[in-house]
This record gives C-alpha cells, sequence and structure tokens, in this order.
C-alpha cells in the first residue's frame, strides 16, 4: 500500500493521457494522495475535470495562474510531493527536463524539485527511436530519474513498435516498487486458480457458471509483480493471459485439480476459480439427440473434488498460505466463516455473487478478508473496490505476511 505517500502527476500531451484518471483512482485506492498538473497539450487529451473529480483536488495547470502562485507556488508544489511521476511523459517534455527548460508549470516544477522523479514515456516509435530521445533518456537516467517502459504495442497512429505507455497497473508497481513496496514475494511460488470449469453433459454441452476469470487472474498479475514465480491454472475465460506468469489452461474441475496438483510445490495458493461442484456421472459420448416424442434426458451429477480442500490437506507438500474465495447470496461472512473452517483454509476471501451486485463478470468487488489471529477470527471489510484494487491488496498482505525469501 502506498498510505499517507504524496504523488505529484504530470500529466503531458500525448493520447495516453487518457489512462490517467484510472491511473489516479488506482494511486489512490493504494492509499496515495495524487496532486495533478496538467500541460496546455495534455488538456487537449483529458479534462481538469475529470483529473479533479478522480483525484478530489485541483488541477493545476498554468504557471502563472495568480491563484496558483498565491495558493502554492511551484516550488512549494514539488516540495510537497515524494515524488513526481510524468506521464504519459511525451519526447517534448524529455527533451525540456533533459535541457532544464522551464517554461510552463510542468517543466519548471520538474526543474525546482528535490524530489525523485519518474517517467513513463508515450510516443510513436519514430519518436522513440530517433537518436535525440534516447540521448535525452540517457541524460535524464543518468541524473537519477527513473523510466517506466514504454512498452511495444499498437499505437494511435497505427503503426506497432515500442512507445506506447506502459499499463496503469505496471506504473503502479513501479510507484510501489519506488517506495520500497516492489517484487516482496521474489523467491516465493504462488499457485492461483480462476474463471469457471466446463462439465461436459455430450460432446457439445457442458455446465458451467459466470465466472469471468477476471478477479484470478488480476490476482495472478499483483502476485506475479510483487516477483512470486506464479502459475496460474484457468477455466475457460476470455481474460488476457497476466505476463509474467506461466499460464495452464484447463477444462474441468478434474483438470483442474490435476493441474494443481503438479503445480506444487508452491507457498502461496489463492482458489479464485468458481469450480463446479459437480459434474455429469456419465457424459453421453456423442450428441444428445432431440427427438420428437422422446422424453428430456435426466442429467445424474456427482460431487468434483474439492481442490481448494485437497490444497490445504496436502501435508508436507502443503502451501504454507493457502487463501480461499467465498462466493455467497446471503449471510456473506457467516457461510465464508464456516467455509474457511470446512475446507480447511487459512484465509478466506467472501464476496457476495448476489445478481445484483454485478461481481461476476463486474469489474468492482466488494470483499471481507476473514483470517484468525490469536485464536479468533478476524473480519476485514474491504471497501468496493476494482478487481485490480482487491487483488493487489491482497498480494500485499500475502507479502506482509511470508516475505521474500532471503
Ligand atoms: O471470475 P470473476 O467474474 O471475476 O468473479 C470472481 C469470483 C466471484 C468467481 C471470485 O471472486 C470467487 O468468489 N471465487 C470463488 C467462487 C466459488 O466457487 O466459491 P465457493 O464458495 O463455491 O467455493 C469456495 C472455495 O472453494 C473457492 O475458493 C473455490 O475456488 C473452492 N472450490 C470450490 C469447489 C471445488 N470443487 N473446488 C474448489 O477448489
Amino acid at each position: 500500500m502506498l498510505d499517507g505517500k504524496r504523488i505529484l502527476l504530470i500529466v503531458s500531451g500525448g493520447i495516453a493521457a487518457y489512462k490517467t484518471p484510472e491511473l489516479v483512482r488506482r494511486l489512490r485506492e493504494r492509499g496515495a494522495t495524487v496532486r495533478c498538473v496538467l500541460t496546455r497539450a495534455g488538456s487537449q487529451f483529458v479534462t481538469p475535470l475529470s483529473l479533479s473529480a478522480v483525484s478530489e483536488d485541483k488541477v493545476y495547470d498554468d504557471l502563472f495562474s495568480l491563484t496558483v502562485e498565491s495558493e502554492m507556488g511551484h516550488i512549494q508544489l514539488s516540495r510537497d510531493a515524494d515524488l513526481l511521476l510524468v506521464a504519459p511523459a511525451t519526447a517534448n517534455i524529455l527533451a525540456k527536463m533533459a535541457a532544464g527548460i522551464a517554461d510552463d508549470l510542468a517543466t519548471t516544477a520538474l526543474l525546482a524539485t528535490d524530489k525523485r522523479v519518474m517517467v513513463a514515456p508515450a510516443m510513436n516509435v519514430r519518436m522513440w527511436e530517433h537518436a535525440a530521445t534516447q540521448a535525452n533518456l540517457a541524460t535524464l537516467e543518468g541524473r537519477g530519474i527513473e523510466r517506466i517502459g514504454p512498452v511495444e504495442g499498437d499505437m494511435a497512429c497505427g503503426e506497432w513498435g515500442f512507445g506506447r505507455m506502459s499499463d496503469v497497473p505496471d506504473i503502479v508497481a513501479a510507484v510501489d516498487s519506488f517506495f520500497g513496496r516492489g517484487r516482496r514475494l521474489a523467491g516465493r511460488r504462488a499457485l492461483v486458480t480462476s474463471g469457471p470449469t466446463h462439465e461436459a453433459i455430450d460432446p457439445v454441452r457442458y455446465l458451467a457458471n459466470r465466472s469471468s476469470g477476471k478477479q484470478g487472474h488480476a490476482i495472478a498479475a499483483a502476485l506475479a509483480r510483487l516477483g512470486a514465480e506464479t502459475t496460474l491454472v484457468t477455466g475457460p475465460t476470455h481474460e488476457p493471459e497476466p505476463p509474467s506468469v506461466t499460464v495452464v489452461r484447463v477444462e474441468s474441475a478434474r483438470d483442474m485439480r490435476r493441474a494443481c496438483d503438479k503445480a506444487l510445490p508452491a507457498d502461496i495458493a489463492v482458489c479464485a476459480a468458481a469450480v463446479a461442484d459437480w459434474r455429469v456421472a456419465e457424459p453421453a459420448g456423442a450428441k444428445i439427440k432431440k427427438g420428437k416424442g422422446s422424453a428430456s434426458p435426466t442429467l445424474t451429477l456427482v460431487e468434483n473434488p474439492d481442490i481448494l480442500a485437497t490444497l490445504a490437506a496436502s501435508g508436507n507438500r502443503r502451501p504454507r498460505l493457502v487463501v480461499g474465495f467465498a462466493a455467497e447470496t446471503d449471510d456473506v461472512v457467516a457461510n465464508a466463516i464456516a467455509k474457511r473452517v470446512a475446507k480447511g483454509c487459512d484465509w478466506i476471501v467472501a464476496n457476495d455473487v448476489s445478481p445484483a451486485v454485478g461481481t461476476f463478470g463486474g469489474d468492482a468487488n466488494t470483499v471481507h478478508l476473514i483470517a484468525m489471529a490469536n485464536g479468533e477470527v478476524e473480519v476485514e471489510d474491504w471497501p468496493r473496490l476494482s478487481k485490480q484494487a482487491v487483488a493487489e491488496r491482497l498480494a500485499d498482505r500475502i507479502a506482509d505476511t511470508l516475505g521474500a525469501v532471503s
């Protein structure tokens, strides 16, 4: 978490500026205070109003504004921060920083600061590759300025290559690292389950549920960002594979159990998958035909293996920290407390999956972290957060508990 950290976010004029409200939101969700400086060009891509709404602060956008000078002053603005983050950092602002030009509030704050500076470059691939940009970056890096990205990908101009601003979670992870919160799980192995399972009825039909995999995939990504060697065992989903994670794709609960077993030993197991509790006892070998007047088929179900309970009871192969999820529609916390005991896991993350709440498939989640402390059940109610923020908090908590292998 970034509790109490003060970040001055300088937004210069690139198309990637549209991502900055999300960046502000994510940094604030982690406890940071974010104050924004918007360059004139930046304001062509993101409005001061939207940054002001997400930062819950005024947005600073004019060096010569009397309000700014009387209330804050550009020197004070940069001194009152623990970190200056330039995102997106265009070729132009990087050039001005390298040359020490201070012709607007953003560049003046950057020249006046005695604090650390990070830049997240974003520009067309040719501008990125240009010798001038590379020389400016070398100058800045030589002065201790840290660079985040850019990454390779599609560009707004239709070209492909390096120059795309790093994704918001990666910028947040870099800020975490800057504040000493990064790679705290280096040397640890993590296993995460995610998504639904599909249980065959016949070769074309299956039983499934509404899990999208968003929560589980975000957890795998967050653990990997903290340095854990992470295996994600996932049922069928449309979620992109998280970077730096070994992804094992499975269909059924029994496949998932086998894949999890293969992924051991692990220090951490987080079971976020919505595993089908039952499967069809004897799936038909050929497509079941709908005949005129023939009776509807009857499906006989048998119980699936419980992967979480199996992991929690795996003796000397048991991960040190086993975390389950409890998907509940009523008495969420009470049912989850009972489930933690029944499954034998260390922590359980309770979430309400009533259709009205929109947890399945949605981008946000409201969870309660249930653990034992000194023989007592401890329930932490987390605010409604994006699934990425839930994942990061959980990964942070795991890192606080296990830490890196020394
Ligand atoms: O995928 P999303 O759309 O992002 O939605 C996220 C989620 C709602 C699926 C996720 O946050 C969540 O709650 N996952 C657990 C879903 C679930 O199956 O809950 P449960 O209460 O039925 O199971 C309890 C625990 O046992 C879970 O950790 C589950 O992974 C595990 N389990 C259950 C059955 C089984 N046969 N094997 C298991 O390992």
